[in-house]
């Protein structure tokens, strides 16, 4: 199997923040977002392992570091940063820009999910393995390298 770039999979999603996102004083809802990164990794993983299916497995490390608002402009940047077997590891970044007032986009939170490639019976598949290209790429691939053992050894 073809190992693939991690520039090959990597998803922008963007959506303008409305009031059915909101609760009544305008803030948007935490499952709002986390729905929107959710679809980011799902996307990233279909496009790295062009599996049937790709759930998620798990989602860990997910902060919220600012309030997003109606009107604003969301980004959600998803890229692969370590494959297993069948299990990909995405790092999910949220944007946001408030385009009335013209200033430069903020981090407002991030997530990893690890997301499960299957075939059409639900078993899960091999996924093709992704190459690095820079000290940032090995950098994160080490660290989910880290998580992923962690977890097989308290398995
Ligand atoms: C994820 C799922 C397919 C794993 O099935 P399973 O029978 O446990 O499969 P395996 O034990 O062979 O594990 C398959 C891979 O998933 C990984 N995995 C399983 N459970 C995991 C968890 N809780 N966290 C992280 N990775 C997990 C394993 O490490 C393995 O990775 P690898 O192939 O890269 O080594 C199964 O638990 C499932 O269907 N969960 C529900 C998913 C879902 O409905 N999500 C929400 C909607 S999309």
């Amino acid at each position: 199997m073809k190992s693939k770039s991690i520039g090959n999979s990597a998803v922008n999603l963007c959506n303008v923040m409305q009031h059915q996102h909101s609760n009544l004083v305008g803030n948007v809802h935490g499952g709002e977002i986390m729905k929107m990164m959710d679809n980011t990794a799902g996307l990233v993983a279909y496009k790295h392992s062009h599996a049937s299916r790709a759930v998620t497995a798990r989602v860990s490390e997910i902060e919220f570091l600012q309030p997003i608002h109606i009107g604003n402009l969301v980004t959600s940047k998803g890229r692969l940063i370590y494959t297993g077997n069948s299990s990909m590891e995405i790092k999910v970044e949220v944007w946001v820009e408030d385009i009335r007032n013209n200033q430069p986009g903020t981090k407002a939170a991030t997530a990893y999910f690890t997301m499960v490639a299957l075939n059409n019976d639900g078993k899960p598949i091999k996924v093709p393995e992704i190459e690095i290209y820079n000290d940032e790429e090995q950098l994160l691939y080490q660290e989910g390298k880290q998580r992923y053992e962690s977890r097989n050894r308290n398995k």
